[in-house]
């Protein structure tokens, strides 16, 4: 039975910070690369690590965590040979043409327009790189900066308290720690954990096997799909980023587990897909309206929020509409112990092109039966660490207007980000063929923007006698920046600091 290094691995990565209902997003640049390992050899104890979630006698107000950019362990001094060990995603960042194609990034969610991204500006393959906006200075490192008022978890002004003074105290430092901040985004956690459109969020999420959590067998996932060192969903260790090159004090790194004889950079780390996603609320309920209205025109609540409940695969209180197919329960819920398969193999409760059911088909793959279909989608499964920013908004169809940008702050953990993440967003996501359909992309994350000529977005609802089409898919995120950064294990940061 795999068992897993708690203290070694940062502790995002194992358990959300849910509690801790504000954080900030710090992302910086390394301007004095000796300061910058001084400062990392000094701090890296401050990180906060899955043991101190676990364990309530080291439990404190204030979370820390620690992410670099491919540019960044660059600029701190890991040398080229080392620098190549990292798989390919990671080395060219989410800003390359290739990259663009594949994720759907195109028209006003294309990367000239965004607002921050991991330009890498060096790479060989400089051409294939796009620059965002102002800012043709790329991120090296996101510090993860949480705050907590333990008496009263429910207020998020205490705990915005406690997370802003953090801040504080490390920003007074970053100057002397060879440290520029660029520019920084503020996380918030609803307390029903509702997301701007209305859904509440965060509710399936796979178990990690060694990690502690228990849960339903079908959601218990080999460590390997997201932590460097252990076995994976195929039994085998993912791919890791090794030191072929002699560089620093190896001593505080842990050999290769594949047994290459290598000192291994990844052990206990893991890929984090950072992406600012901006939500048109509006556009998303007064979609959904203007498809239900009653024949003469008047608004029909009741049927906007089932349309809302068929695209998301939940209803709004997190309810699966696989189990509650006629109306929401209304009650919160959290309840993820179920299999299409079991209990909806024909998509008549949850269509096949539900967001829920594309992201993840559990038992139901294509023609695959059960067994295999698990295995299939263990093997495309993230853990997802999304905070919203902007005004906390809860849209539904009569409260539609949010004020200001809103939008979510995805992030997501991965071993491999072309198998994991962009799989996710570009085969389950944006192929219009998934069962049956046809021209149906994913409802939330896979429309175009701007459609080719003659290219239809449709969105099929399985029902009887005949199915049921929703036309002409809005788009209704805009993408406004992302990145993709290496989460190291406690004893890389060290080793980081001698390099
Ligand atoms: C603004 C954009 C997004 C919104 C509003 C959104 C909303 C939601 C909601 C409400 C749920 C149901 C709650 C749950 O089961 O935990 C969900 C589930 C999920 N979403 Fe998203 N999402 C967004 C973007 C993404 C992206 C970019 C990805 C990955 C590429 C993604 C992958 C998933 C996955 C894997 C699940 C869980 C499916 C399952 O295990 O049943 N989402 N999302």
């Amino acid at each position: 039975m795999t068992k897993l290094e708690l203290e070694d691995i940062q502790g995002y990565i194992i358990r959300g910070y849910a509690h801790m209902m504000y954080s900030r997003f710090v992302y910086l640049q390394i301007t004095d690369a000796a300061a910058a390992k001084n400062w990392l050899s000094k701090s890296w104890g401050e990180m906060t690590t899955a043991v101190h979630i676990h364990d309530k006698s080291k439990i404190s107000d204030k979370h820390l965590n620690i992410a670099f950019t491919h540019k960044g362990l660059s600029v701190l001094g890991l040398n080229e040979e080392n620098l190549n060990a990292f798989s390919r995603e990671f080395r060219q960042g989410m800003v390359s043409r290739h990259r663009s194609r594949l994720l759907g990034d195109a028209d006003s969610s294309a990367p000239e327009k965004w607002n921050w991204g991991n330009y890498s500006g060096d790479s060989d393959e400089t051409d294939d790189f796009i620059e965002p906006k102002d800012r043709n200075f790329p991120i090296h490192l996101c510090l993860m900066v949480f705050g907590n008022h333990k008496e009263s978890v429910d207020d998020i002004k205490k705990d915005k308290i406690v997370c802003l003074k953090y801040y504080e105290e490390l920003k007074a430092k970053f100057a002397e720690n060879g440290l520029e901040e660029l520019f920084s985004i503020d996380g918030q956690t609803q307390p029903d954990n509702k997301e701007h459109f209305g859904f509440r969020d965060g509710i399936s999420q796979p178990i990690i096997e060694g990690s502690g959590r228990r849960g339903p067998q079908d959601d218990v996932v080999k460590a390997g799909e997201f932590l460097f060192g252990y076995e994976n969903e195929f039994g085998v260790y993912p791919d890791t980023p090794l030191i072929v090159k002699d560089q620093g004090n190896q001593n505080l790194l842990a050999p290769d587990a594949g047994g290459s004889g290598l000192k291994d950079l990844g052990r206990n780390g893991s890929f984090l897909v950072m992406r600012q996603l901006e939500q048109d609320v509006h556009k998303f309920w007064t979609f959904l309206n203007e498809k239900t209205n009653n024949p003469d025109g008047s608004p029909n609540e009741k049927e906007s929020l089932k349309l809302g409940a068929k695209i998301m695969g939940r209803w709004q209180s997190g309810a699966p509409i696989t189990l509650f197919p006629e109306k929401d329960p209304g009650v919160i819920s959290d309840i993820n112990d179920f299999g299409y398969s079991k209990f909806d193999p024909d998509g008549l409760k949850c269509p096949f092109g539900s967001h829920l059911r594309r992201s993840n088909p559990r038992d139901s793959v294509d023609d695959h039966g059960i067994k295999e279909s698990y295995k299939l989608s263990k093997q495309h499964r993230i853990i997802r660490r999304a905070r919203l920013y902007g005004q906390i908004f809860a849209g539904s169809p009569t409260n539609t207007t949010p004020e200001g940008e809103v939008g979510l702050l995805f992030a997501c953990f991965n071993a491999d980000i072309s198998r994991q993440f962009e799989f996710l967003q570009y085969t389950w996501g944006k192929l219009p063929k998934v069962k049956e359909l046809y021209n149906d992309p994913d409802p939330i994350i896979g429309v175009k923007e701007k459609p080719d000529a003659g290219e239809e977005q449709n969105f099929t609802i399985q029902d009887l006698p005949v199915n049921r089409t929703i036309h002409d898919l809005p788009r209704v995120i805009k993408v406004k920046g992302g990145a993709y950064f290496f989460f190291p294990s406690i004893s890389t940061l060290r080793f980081l600091a001698t390099v």
